[in-house]
């Protein structure tokens, strides 16, 4: 939650870390204390947002920390989560009684308990989301596309950048982000032709407080030709190497917040980063080449996927004759992949090549050509489809 501030406080200083790190994977600000008097002058010098604590002090009675916090009015009303070492009934009803929001007991389940009460207490306050379309985001959250491949070289981030900009043509009220997710070295920068300096890990190591989804309205790079916003990749492995890959959750779901469509290119990557914003996402546009060895890894990418629970619907598959007009069928790739693909990207030749080095979209350069009627349909069948399962998914 960016711009709010936790105090834990905890006399055992690796369960104080423990909490620190999983609050700041949260984009929490944390404010530590080891005893119940040092908490009590942080919570009202510093009044954090939120005090999470043991209720069990070495120097102060547990229920008269409680009163003195309830008593004072720079912390009468600051949510109290008790995260206790002691599980008898009667002490949870005490301090919920003298004034605890919560109390959670150190034990199994507890971190899960815990995202639920920080659910509880901060969840209606995401993230302005100023400037949605109306009735495209029934949860208030930006459609999710993760475009992917099983093999380099397929086309995957070409016609990430295609079909996002089609996306903002053809809805020019909503916010549209593209995000470089390929590591170590991402290519969207430069097929569009953004060279500034603004990308993933100058975000990622961004203080907590300054991260928002007002953030990146403002700062994010919009090229005129692409009229969607950037969150640029890495653009060497050195960076990569630096990235703090727990931010990126975090940021994907403040994106989310305020942008109506969130458009990730994962390129060839299945890893713990990518494998939940696949979960997450509402279609995942997966590019297929005509050769039998990708089509073969794409299966393998499949088998995988829906191994962990992803549905054959949300899946969106695009044969892309990347490499020439040689290869298999839309029909025989189907049948080996085993899910349908859902359209077919004529090769362009050098064309494509020729327009990604002129950092041109297709539909601008090539207005005629069949592969721009074919964007079109395909970002117009994207849009209305990931509204659709969004809808049946209740969500
Ligand atoms: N339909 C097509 N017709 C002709 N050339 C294409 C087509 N699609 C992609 N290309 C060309 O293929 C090359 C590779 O494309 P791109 O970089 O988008 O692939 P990728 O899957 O993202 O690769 P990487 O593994 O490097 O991330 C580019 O030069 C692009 O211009
Ligand atoms: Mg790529």
């Amino acid at each position: 939650m960016p711009g709010k501030t936790v105090l834990i406080v905890d006399e055992n200083q690796a369960t104080r870390s423990y909490l620190a790190n999983i609050l700041r994977e949260r984009l929490f600000d944390i404010l530590e204390a080891g005893s119940g008097k040092e908490a009590l002058i942080s919570a009202w010098r510093d009044q954090p947002d939120l005090i999470l604590f043991d209720p069990s002090f070495s120097d102060i009675p547990d229920l008269e920390f409680i009163h003195k916090l309830r008593q004072n009015a720079r912390t009468e009303k600051t949510p109290l989560i008790a995260f206790a070492s002691d599980p008898s009934p009667a002490h949870r009803e005490a301090c919920l009684k003298a004034g605890v929001n919560e109390y959670i007991v150190k034990a199994s389940g507890a971190i899960l308990q815990l995202h639920q009460a920080l659910e509880r207490i901060f969840g209606g306050e995401t993230p302005a989301s100023a400037g949605s379309e109306a009735g495209q985001s029934p949860r208030g959250k930006g459609l999710l596309f993760t475009f992917l491949s099983a093999k380099g070289g397929t086309g995957t981030s070409s016609l990430c950048a295609n079909l996002a900009m089609t996306i903002q043509e053809q809805h020019p009220d909503a916010r549209v982000v593209v995000v470089d997710l390929v590591l170590p070295i991402g290519s969207i920068a430069q097929i569009i032709g953004y060279e500034g300096e603004q990308n993933l890990l100058t975000a990622a190591s961004l203080p907590a407080r300054e991260l928002s989804g007002d953030y990146f309205i403002k700062n994010l790079p919009q090229p005129e030709l692409w009229k969607f916003h950037l969150l640029a990749g890495c653009y060497d492995p050195h960076q990569a190497g630096n990235l703090r890959v727990e931010r990126i959750g975090p940021i994907v779901d403040l994106l989310r917040a305020s942008f109506d469509f969130v458009i990730l290119d994962l390129g060839r990557s299945l890893s713990r980063i990518s494998l939940p914003l696949i979960q997450q996402a509402d279609l995942i546009p997966l590019i297929v080449a005509t050769d039998l060895s990708t089509v073969r890894l794409t299966k393998t990418v499949w088998d995988y996927l829906s191994e962990q629970g992803i549905d054959v619907q949300n899946v969106y598959g695009i044969l892309n004759r990347a490499v020439g007009l040689e290869g298999l069928t839309k029909a025989e790739a189907e049948q080996i992949i085993g899910f349908p693909i859902k359209t077919t990207l004529p090769y362009m030749g050098s064309n494509f090549t020729l327009a990604n080095n002129l950092n041109q979209p297709i539909i601008a350069k090539y207005p005629k050509d069949t592969a721009s009627i074919v964007f079109k349909t395909t970002a117009e069948e994207m849009v209305k489809l990931a509204r659709q399962l969004r809808a049946r998914s209740g969500a």
